[in-house]
């Protein structure tokens, strides 16, 4: 089993590649329809707690399963690095969908398969370099600059994620499906915080971890949720007359 994993480990990180490249080239021309962005013919639909719930459960799951089939030792930066990612998934897996539970518009069901296919090939990669490719990560690790910085990343674009995400779901009560402009915190300044916020915690696994498996999943975060951004400050323009003009959609202050 190990050395069939390591085997398709190097196929797995080029496929990633292209997923990524593949993915921001074809979102800045269609915009996944869901949510605000929803219409018909994308085929079945389902209910978006379920679709939540199913798409996220490997990325949940893959690093405790890759750590224990790869028999790696149990350090403190593979504890923290488990907890991280997670911890990140357990709270999108299971709090999430039902916080928005609702509020929610139904989703296309081939969205959360491809999410469900690409949270199997991120989750490998990413388990797989930390546990079983890279040489066991020992304390030493825990007072590394790049240690350090990532953590500090982490956390900062958790948060930032966490409050957005909190923000946009208090604008409606149960029941309700209409969109309103969001005034509070980094919602002043951009289209969707939440995306930035996903995506500065993602650069800072990758920086804490120094892992090209989480590189890509940066990258592939970027690609991803940057075009939907900038098709979400495009939305808002157009739906509402007095959405403010300086509002940038994915970086503050620069786009
Ligand atoms: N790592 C990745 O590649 C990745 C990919 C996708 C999502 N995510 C993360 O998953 C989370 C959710 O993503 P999402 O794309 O669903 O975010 P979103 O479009 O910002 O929507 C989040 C929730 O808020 C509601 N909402 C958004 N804008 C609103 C407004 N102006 N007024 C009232 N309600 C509003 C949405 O309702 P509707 O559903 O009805 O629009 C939805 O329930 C985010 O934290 C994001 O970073 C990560």
């Amino acid at each position: 089993m190990i050395a069939s994993l390591n085997q398709i480990f190097l196929p797995a990180m080029w496929l990633y590649l292209a997923v990524t490249l593949i993915t921001f080239l074809a979102l800045f021309f269609i915009t996944a329809p869901y949510g605000r962005h929803a219409r018909q013919g994308w085929g079945p639909t389902m209910p978006a707690f379920w679709a939540w719930m199913i798409m996220e459960m490997p990325a949940f799951l893959a690093l405790p399963v890759y750590f224990w089939i790869s028999g790696a030792p149990l350090t403190w930066p593979h504890l923290i690095f488990i907890l991280a990612f997670s911890g990140h998934y357990a709270q999108r897996t299971f709090y999430y969908p039902w916080r928005r539970r609702q509020t929610s518009h139904r989703w296309p069901v081939t969205l959360p398969a491809l999410a469900f296919t690409y949270n199997l090939l991120n989750g490998f990669t990413n388990g797989w370099y930390l546990f079983a490719i890279h040489a066991p990560y020992t304390s030493a690790w825990l007072t590394d600059p790049r240690f350090l910085i990532g953590a500090v990343l982490f956390l900062v674009g958790m948060v930032i994620n966490l409050h957005s995400d909190k923000v946009l779901l208090d604008l409606r009560k149960p029941g309700e499906l209409g969109y309103k402009v969001p005034q509070k915190g980094l919602h002043r300044w951009l289209a969707s915080p939440n995306y930035f916020g996903e995506f500065i915690e993602w650069l800072g696994f990758a920086v804490m971890t120094w892992s090209p498996a989480a590189l890509l999943f940066a990258a592939y975060t970027f690609a991803n949720l940057a075009p939907r951004a900038h098709a979400n400050l495009k939305w808002y323009r157009e739906t509402f007359d007095d959405y403010p003009r300086t509002r940038k959609a994915f970086i503050p202050f620069v786009w």
